[in-house]
């Protein structure tokens, strides 16, 4: 049976597009050896394709409004409980500053996705601190117009994620009510012809999710051959459709990011906050052992921290603004890495940076 799941693990990895029976099989052991040899093979893959270093991006939430029907996320638009606040320009050049000051060379602005969104005003940010500090943009603000994206992008921007969540149709449609599957797919390929370095990603442990449709995003992240991938466990919130559902399953989630890693070989994947907030332990540190090789430290100003409620208990929201990068430091070093304080660009050969 070792034997077996070794073949399986080398077949995953130098298929063009793996065979969905051979992830689901992955996905589905139990027996602790074999689930150690995936999670082994994945962090072998790691250490050939990315290396040692673990990448910081410094992420800034500048705003909470959004117009989304996302059935998991607490800034739903539904959620009329939750303060919503967005950061001025003045304030978001503040938090940007304060990431270089840690010596990171990415920001990342994240929102929800804002019915009003000023797409001058955000052009504007970007090109403010591209001009003003040597760091790479990544924008996380959602499903746009192409001409927004173009805009960003001639402003300066780098980088874009936008999750798929969930790769299958059907599932998509019951989380999203009104939302479209198309568009979602029409975004990432629209940001990755703009020459964006495009990241995507899923959530696992969404109601009337399989291992099936799981191994289904793995497949769609071979297939998308994406810069970046994000695997985060599914976090219940109260004020949400779903506030009654278990959380997602931390091995499941550690399952995933090490088949992640295997099929995409050198695409950066982080160990998502959402992993270090699942219980009382900081469980970033397996995920960095499993394939991952990036960190994102908040630079999200107080009291609006707390106000960017995804999901309860998110770590490192009662800590002063900028103490997570020596936290992580720590947390590197003790795996026996080390912190890499590159811009971290794509690793893709398609990219020309
Ligand atoms: N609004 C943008 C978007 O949806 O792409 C960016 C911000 S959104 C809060 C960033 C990510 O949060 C989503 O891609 C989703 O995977 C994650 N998220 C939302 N609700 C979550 C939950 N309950 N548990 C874990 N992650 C969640
Ligand atoms: Fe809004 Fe993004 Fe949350 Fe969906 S995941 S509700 S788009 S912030
Ligand atoms: Fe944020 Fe430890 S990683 S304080």
């Amino acid at each position: 049976m070792l034997s077996r799941t070794q073949t399986i693990l080398e077949r995953v990895f130098t298929a063009d597009v793996p065979d969905r029976a051979d992830i689901e099989h992955l996905l589905r052991l139990d027996d602790e050896r074999y689930v150690q040899l995936l999670f082994d093979f994945a962090d072998v893959v790691r250490r050939e394709y990315v290396g040692d270093g673990v990448l910081l991006r410094g992420i800034i939430e500048f705003s909470n409004s959004c117009r989304g029907t996302c059935a998991y996320c607490g800034l739903r638009a539904a959620n009329r409980r939750l303060k919503r606040y967005r950061l001025t320009h003045a304030e978001i050049l503040t938090a940007a500053e304060n990431v270089c000051r840690s010596g990171l060379k990415t920001v990342v602005l994240q929102s929800g996705e804002e019915d009003n969104l000023d797409a001058d005003a955000l052009a504007a940010v970007i090109e403010e601190i591209k001009s003003r500090f040597d760091v790479a943009v990544t924008l996380s603000v959602g499903e746009r117009d192409r001409r927004d994206y173009a805009m960003w992008k001639e402003a300066g921007a780098d980088r874009y994620l936008l999750k798929i969540e969930t790769s299958d149709p059907e599932l998509y449609g019951q989380l999203h009510p009104g939302m479209s599957f198309e568009n979602r797919i029409r975004c990432l390929v629209d940001l990755a012809e703009l020459g964006y370095q495009t990241g995507s990603g899923n959530l696992v442990g969404l109601r009337g999710q399989t291992a099936e449709s799981l191994a289904g995003d793995i497949v769609f992240f071979k297939k998308g051959d994406f810069d970046m991938i994000s695997v985060s466990p599914f976090i219940a919130h109260a004020e949400t459709p779903l506030a009654d559902e278990p959380a997602g399953d931390l091995v499941m989630t550690l399952k995933m990011t090490a088949l992640a890693r295997i099929v995409s070989r050198n695409a950066h994947i982080p160990a998502t906050t959402a992993i270090g907030s699942l219980g009382g332990r900081d469980e970033r540190p397996r995920a960095l052992g499993v394939g991952a090789n990036v960190l994102m430290p908040n630079f999200t100003p107080a009291p609006y921290r707390q106000q960017y409620e995804i999901y309860p208990n998110k770590r490192c929201v009662m800590e002063d603004p900028g103490a997570c990068p020596g936290c992580m430091g720590h947390m590197v070093a003790a795996l026996g890495r080390f912190v890499d304080l590159d811009k971290g660009h794509s690793l893709k050969s398609r990219s020309a940076v």
